[in-house]
Formats: C-alpha cells, sequence, structure tokens
C-alpha cells in the first residue's frame, strides 16, 4: 500500500515536471536557430534515436540535414558532426567550451563520472590526464614496449593450436598486457574475475553514449523517484552499476597493494612506480592512481581488440595487403624475424595498414560524446550549454571528397613520396579536443556483418585459421 509521503513525493515530482516543461517551452523563442535536424514533439522531442550503427543512419541524415545535425529528447539538446571541419571548429578550437562530459545526478549514483574517460572537465580531470600524459602518452608509452612484444609473440605462436575463439584469444591478449603494464598483475584467461569485470564495466558504458539514448537523466528530479513509480527502478539501477564500477576499480588495486606486500615481490608496474613517488597518507593521490588504473584498462579493453579483430578481417578480405605486408617484414628484418615496436620507423606499409584499419573500421565510429559547458554559436547557429556532441568520425573517414573508395581497404593511400606520415593527431578514430593522444570466413561482400552496432564497433565472433609461414 502506499503511504502518505510515497504520494506526496509523486504529487511533487509530477508538478514540478509539468512545470518544468512549461518553462522549457516557453524560454524556447529566445534563441537563434538550432542546427537543422528532426523536430520531435514539444519538451519529449525526438521519440526514437537510432542505436544500431547510427553512424551510418547520421551519415545518411546529412544528406538532408548538413554537417550539423541537431535534436532534443527531455530538453536535453544533441549536435551530431558530421564533416571533420566543424569537427575541428568545435572541438578542437573551442575545446574550452565543448571539453566537457554529460553529468547528471544518476550519474553521480552510479559513480559514472568518477571514471576518468567520463570525468566532467575540472582540476581532477588535469591531474588524471597528467599521469595519462607521462606515462601512457605517444612518448611515454616506451615503458610497456616490452611486455607488448613478449605477449604478442606469445599470443601468435599460440595461434595456430588454440582451440579457443580468435575474439577471446585477442581479448585475452589486451587484457594481460594492460593488466601486466599497469598493475604487474597476471592474466591467463579473459574469462577470469577481473577482465571480466573489466568487460561488464564496458558493456554498461557501450550504450550510455549512444547520441539520445540516456537522455531521460535530464528529466529533473528523476533521481527522487520512488522504486513503485514508472521509472524508478532507475536509482536502483543506478546504485548497482555504482558497484560494477566500484568493483572494477576495486579489484586489481587491492591485487597490487597485496602484491606489494609481499617481500618476494618484483612488480614493477606503472602504478608500482608511481607509488614510490607518492606518500601512502596522501588519500587523494592514491585515488587518482586507482583512477588513472582502472581508466587505463577499461580504456584500453575494447578499443584494441576492435583493432586487432578488424586486422584479421582485413587481411582475410584484402589479401594483396597481407603479402605486401609479409614482403616488407622479409625484406627488411630477414624472413622469421619477429618485429618489435623499435622497428616501426622502418616498416611504412605497416603503418599504413594500421592507419587504414583506423580510418576503415574505427574502433569508436562516433567517439565519446562531449558536453558544451557553455552556449556557442557556430556558422549562425545556437549550440546551447550542456548539448552532447558526437563527432561522426565515422562519416568523416568515409568521406569520398577525401578517401577514394572509401568501403575499401587500401593501405597504400597513407603511403606519401617522401616516405613520411601525417602527424598521429591526424588519425581520427582517437576522437576530438582534449583527449591525449591470416585467413578468416569474412568477404568483402558482406564484410558489415561482421561489426557490432554500440557505441564500440568491433568484429563480432568469426569462423578462423592461422597458419605458420615457416616450419
Ligand atoms: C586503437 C585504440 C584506441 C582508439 C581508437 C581510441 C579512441 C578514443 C576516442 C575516440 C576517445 C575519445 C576522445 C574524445 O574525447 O573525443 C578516447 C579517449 C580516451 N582514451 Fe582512447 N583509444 C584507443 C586506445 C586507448 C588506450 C590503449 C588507452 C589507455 C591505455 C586509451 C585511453 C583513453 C582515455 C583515458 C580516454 C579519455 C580521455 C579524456 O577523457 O580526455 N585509449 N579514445
Amino acid at each position: 500500500m502506499l503511504s502518505y509521503l510515497d504520494l506526496t513525493t509523486a504529487l511533487l515530482v509530477g508538478t514540478v515536471l509539468v512545470l518544468y516543461a512549461v518553462v522549457v517551452m516557453y524560454s524556447k523563442p529566445r534563441h537563434p536557430l538550432y542546427p537543422p535536424g528532426p523536430k520531435g514533439i514539444w519538451y519529449l522531442g525526438v521519440t526514437t534515436v537510432p542505436m544500431r550503427k547510427a553512424w551510418l543512419t547520421y551519415m545518411n541524415w546529412g544528406k538532408k540535414y548538413g554537417d550539423l545535425i541537431h535534436f532534443s529528447r527531455f530538453g536535453k539538446h544533441y549536435l551530431i558532426i558530421n564533416s571533420l571541419e566543424a569537427a575541428r571548429d568545435i572541438l578542437d578550437k573551442q575545446s574550452k567550451q565543448t571539453g566537457d562530459r554529460a553529468h547528471t545526478q544518476l550519474d553521480k549514483i552510479s559513480g559514472m563520472n568518477d571514471f576518468f574517460g567520463l570525468m566532467p572537465y575540472s582540476d581532477e580531470w588535469r591531474k588524471i590526464r597528467k599521469i595519462f600524459h607521462q606515462n601512457l602518452g605517444p612518448e611515454t608509452s616506451t615503458q610497456t614496449w616490452s611486455i607488448q612484444a613478449q605477449e604478442v609473440h606469445k599470443f601468435i605462436a599460440g595461434l595456430p593450436s588454440s582451440k579457443d575463439t580468435l575474439r577471446n584469444q585477442i581479448s585475452c591478449l589486451s587484457q594481460k598486457i594492460m593488466f601486466l603494464s599497469v598493475y604487474g598483475l597476471e592474466i591467463a584467461s579473459s574469462e577470469e574475475d577481473m577482465p571480466a569485470r573489466n568487460r561488464k564495466v564496458i558493456e554498461l558504458l557501450d550504450f550510455s553514449m549512444i547520441a539520445g539514448w540516456s537522455a531521460f537523466k535530464k528529466i529533473p528530479f528523476i533521481h527522487l523517484l520512488p522504486p513503485w513509480l514508472p521509472g524508478g527502478q532507475l536509482v536502483a539501477d543506478h546504485l548497482a552499476f555504482h558497484e560494477v564500477f566500484q568493483e572494477g576499480a576495486d579489484r586489481p588495486w587491492n591485487a597490487l597493494m597485496e602484491d606489494l606486500r609481499r617481500p618476494d615481490s618484483h612488480n614493477s608496474s606503472l602504478i608500482a612506480n608511481l607509488l614510490f613517488n607518492i606518500d601512502p597518507d596522501d588519500d587523494q593521490g592514491m585515488q587518482r592512481l586507482k583512477k588513472f588504473g582502472v581508466a587505463a584498462i577499461v580504456a584500453a579493453a575494447d578499443t584494441t581488440v576492435s583493432v586487432i579483430s578488424t586486422f584479421f578481417i582485413a587481411m582475410s578480405c584484402y589479401p594483396d595487403a597481407q603479402l605486401r605486408a609479409q614482403q616488407e617484414l622479409d625484406d627488411v628484418l630477414g624472413r622469421g624475424q619477429m618485429p618489435t615496436l623499435e622497428d616501426r620507423p622502418s616498416l611504412p606499409y605497416i603503418e599504413a595498414i594500421l592507419r587504414e584499419l583506423m580510418r576503415w573500421h574505427p574502433a569508436g565510429p562516433m567517439g565519446i560524446p562531449h558536453d558544451t559547458s557553455e552556449d556557442i554559436i557556430y556558422n549562425g547557429y545556437f549550440i546551447p550549454k550542456g548539448t552532447s556532441v558526437h563527432a561522426n568520425i565515422w562519416a568523416m573517414t568515409h568521406d569520398e571528397s577525401t578517401f577514394e573508395k572509401p568501403d575499401d581497404f587500401i593501405p597504400e593511400r597513407h603511403l606519401r613520396e617522401d616516405s613520411k606520415f601525417d602527424d598521429i593527431n591526424s588519425i581520427l578514430a582517437y576522437g576530438f579536443g582534449r583527449s591525449f593522444k591470416i585467413s578468416t570466413s569474412a568477404k568483402r561482400e558482406n564484410v558489415e556483418e561482421y561489426f557490432s552496432h554500440g557505441t564500440f564497433c568491433y568484429p563480432k565472433d568469426f569462423a578462423w585459421s592461422v597458419s605458420p609461414r615457416l616450419n
């Protein structure tokens, strides 16, 4: 039975919602033009948003609306950017105004904003970013090169005889490298407790970043809804998410601490080294390292799995590229020699393959959404504070005016006469603004069927075989 207090809360929440909707509706005409886009109904906005391979839908919508597409849901504004020029103007040049991340009361409950990749712009964010730059930036990640080479070589040696799915093996490789580099922890299988929890965190993040999906979080006082009202389950769900995020961060951290307490510990991981320079009583400093650790293992997991799996699909569908890459390895290193990261500058075709993988199937085709912290005007259009901005990286890397035959895998397009490559920031798959920076069953004709459709885009499992070239 409903108590008097429950009924009062329900009435209050209902009244506030109606008042809020009226205020939003009547305060609108003051603003100049929003960019074009589907209009939807009143305060509710558009009723459905593209969920599956949304980047393709937005590319299509671009034919009707142009490079900028605007829509709203529950008073939350969304901006999709289809062109590189507009993304550079809005997300890079105005990163001070567009470098925030969404933060709502429900995000506070779930602890999502404590996760570095989704943390609002703040002093704390800057401090954690500094740790990333100093340890995992393009120049500093050399600390982890030997671990990467050692694990990749083991992975390749095990491929021909392994009975496990290719996806599991790639996932295991990616998690092994990160857990070993960041915490000094050995992972034998991606099904183990810690990597499995890591994947659970990624699953939660996947849908939450799709444009429009989490607009309900913007509804005022939604975090106060009693559980028996429609939507009231949300708070319980977000409390459950909090536990998943918390455990994902706690378990590897606690395992590292336990390892460091052992007198015979040889842990020389990134965090173990960072702990030397920090006062154990500096609680904030310790929490920061913990956040760095979990952000690194989460951010690296699906992105690298996506690129490595896409590599297998590409090599299978484009055997000429595979042959040319093998030829380069033989010519430069000698037949049978395994490359290491030190060889990278002398292997331009392999570098071109990497860049083409990132272009052909970027791991996050819609990037990670930014939130505007101020109103901005772009090309005469009004983009209000709190707009969720999504860069359609896929549309940019498949723009026919820049990339001829964009759906084809052509590494040669990245090779220049002066043998140089564009700066790493030109790799659009890494996003914008504040961030730092074989043989399978796949056939060219149906290659799209192999890729997933959420925020992270990666090949699903597929039949495969790998055979060594040399005995
Ligand atoms: C091929 C692999 C990768 C791709 C395609 C990729 C892509 C991206 C993208 C699109 C963003 C969002 C940038 C934006 O705000 O616009 C991002 C952010 C981030 N990535 Fe990666 N990433 C990759 C690998 C990694 C790895 C290996 C790590 C860590 C070791 C990492 C750590 C991060 C972090 C911490 C952020 C959040 C930065 C921030 O909030 O400013 N990423 N990545």
